[in-house]
C-alpha cells in the first residue's frame, strides 16, 4: 500500500473530536431473539464505529426488555474489549412479548427520547426486525443486523452465527460418524433450523450423509431414507448418517425415524439431537468479519439520519434494504445444492 493511501485511511478513521456530551448524537444497540456466535463482534463494531464517528453509544440489556425496564449503560471503547472471540452476547438477549404491544413500543420510544437516543441497532432475526420497524414507526430510527444461526432471513444470503453453527454441527456429526462406523450403525442427527434446512443441507453434504431431511423439501421415509440406505448397502456401505433439520421434527421425531429404520432394515439405529451446542462457541473468522462489516454499516446509516433499514448480504456484498421490503421477501431454498447432495451421497 502506498504512503498516500495509508495516510488517507489514517485520516478517514481518525476518531472525530467529540463535541460536548449533551450536544453529541446518541445511538444504542441491542441483541434480541436467539443468541448467535458473532453477536458480540457486531456489538463491538457498533460501539467502536459510533464512538469513532463522534457519537455516544448505549448498550441495551436483554433485547427490547431493556428499553421497557430502562436497563441501559453507556459504552466506551473499552466496554467491548476482548469480546470479539466470545460466543453468546454480552448484552444478553430475550424474547419480549410485552414489546409486541403498541403501548410498550410507544413507552420504549419515549424512553429513548428521554435519553437523547435517536437511533438503535437491532441485532437479531426477522421477529426482531418487526420490533425494529415498530420502534422506527414510534419515532426512533432503527437498523436491523441479521443475527441468527438458522440463516433463515430471506433478505440476506448470510446471517451472523450461521458459519460457526454449521462448523460446530460438522464437528459433532464427524464424531458421531466415528462411533456409527465402529458399530455398523445408522445415526440420525437432528440439527437446528426451525423453518429452514440450511444448516442440515450444508452439514449433510459436508459429512456425506446418506439422506438429508429438511422442511423445504417434501419427503417420505420409504423413498428418501430406506431406499437410499438399501441402495448404498448393496455397494458395501455398512454405516449411515441421516441429517434431519429441526423443522422436520414436528411430523417426524428423530427417535421415531431411528425405530422405523431398525424395524424396516434390522440394523441398529441411534438418534441424537444436537440442540443448543450449535448456538454457543467462539465465532468463526467469517462470523467475526461479517458481523464487524454489518455493525459498521448500521452505524453509518444511523449517522446519516437513516432508519427503517436492514443490513444484508447480497451477491456477497454488504448493503441495506428497507425493513418492510426485507420482511416481505420469501426465502429460496437451494434445491440445486440439495440435488447435488442426493446425487453424490451414494
Ligand atoms: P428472532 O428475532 O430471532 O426472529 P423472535 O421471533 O423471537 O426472534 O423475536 C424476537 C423479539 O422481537 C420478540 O420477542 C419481540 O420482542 C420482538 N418482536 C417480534 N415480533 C414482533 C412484532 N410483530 N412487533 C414488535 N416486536 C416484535
Ligand atoms: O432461531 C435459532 C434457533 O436456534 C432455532 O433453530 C431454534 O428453534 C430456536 O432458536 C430455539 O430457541 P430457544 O431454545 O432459545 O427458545
Amino acid at each position: 500500500m502506498s504512503d498516500i493511501l495509508l495516510k488517507t485511511i489514517a485520516e478517514e478513521t481518525k476518531p472525530k473530536v467529540a463535541e460536548k456530551k449533551d450536544k453529541q448524537r446518541s445511538i444504542a444497540v441491542l441483541t434480541s431473539g436467539g443468541d448467535a456466535p458473532g453477536m458480540n463482534a457486531a456489538v463491538r463494531a457498533v460501539v467502536r464505529s459510533g464512538i469513532n464517528m463522534g457519537m455516544r453509544v448505549f448498550g441495551i440489556y436483554r433485547g427490547y426488555n431493556g428499553l421497557l425496564n430502562e436497563d441501559i449503560k453507556e459504552m466506551t471503547l473499552r466496554s467491548v474489549s476482548d469480546i470479539i472471540g466470545n460466543g453468546g452476547t454480552m448484552l444478553y438477549t430475550a424474547r419480549s412479548e410485552e414489546f409486541k404491544k403498541p403501548e410498550a413500543q410507544k413507552r420504549a420510544a419515549e424512553f429513548c427520547r428521554s435519553k437523547g437516543i435517536s437511533g438503535v441497532v437491532v441485532i437479531g432475526g426477522d421477529g426482531s426486525f418487526q420490533g425494529a420497524r415498530a420502534l422506527t414507526n414510534a419515532g426512533v430510527n432503527c437498523i436491523g443486523v441479521p443475527g441468527t444461526i438458522d440463516n433463515d432471513i430471506a433478505c440476506s444470503e448470510y446471517t451472523v452465527g450461521y458459519d460457526t453453527a454449521m462448523n460446530t454441527a460438522l464437528e459433532m456429526v464427524d464424531r458421531i460418524r466415528d462411533t456409527a462406523q465402529s458399530h455398523d450403525r445408522c445415526s440420525i442427527v437432528e440439527v437446528m433450523g426451525r423453518r429452514c434446512g440450511d444448516i442440515a443441507l450444508q452439514t449433510g453434504i459436508a459429512t456425506g450423509a446418506t439422506a438429508i431431511l429438511v422442511p423445504e423439501v417434501e419427503f417420505n421415509l420409504e423413498r428418501d431414507v430406506i431406499t437410499r440406505i438399501v441402495n448404498t448397502q448393496k455397494t458395501g456401505k455398512k454405516h449411515f448418517i441421516i441429517v434431519v433439520a429441526e423443522g422436520v421434527s414436528k411430523t417426524h421425531k428423530v427417535n421415531d425415524i431411528a425405530k422405523y429404520i431398525e424395524q424396516r432394515l434390522g440394523i441398529e439405529a441411534r438418534a441424537t439431537i444436537l440442540g443448543h451446542v450449535q448456538r454457543g462457541g467462539s465465532p468463526s473468522v467469517r462470523d467475526r468479519v461479517v458481523a464487524s462489516e454489518m455493525g459498521y454499516r448500521a452505524v453509518e446509516l444511523l449517522n446519516k439520519g437513516i432508519g427503517n433499514r436492514v443490513v444484508v448480504m447480497r451477491d456477497g456484498k454488504i448493503t441495506d434494504l428497507d425493513i418492510t421490503e426485507a420482511l416481505n421477501m420469501k426465502r429460496v431454498f437451494d434445491r440445486d445444492l440439495y440435488k447435488i447432495a442426493m446425487t453424490i451421497s451414494i
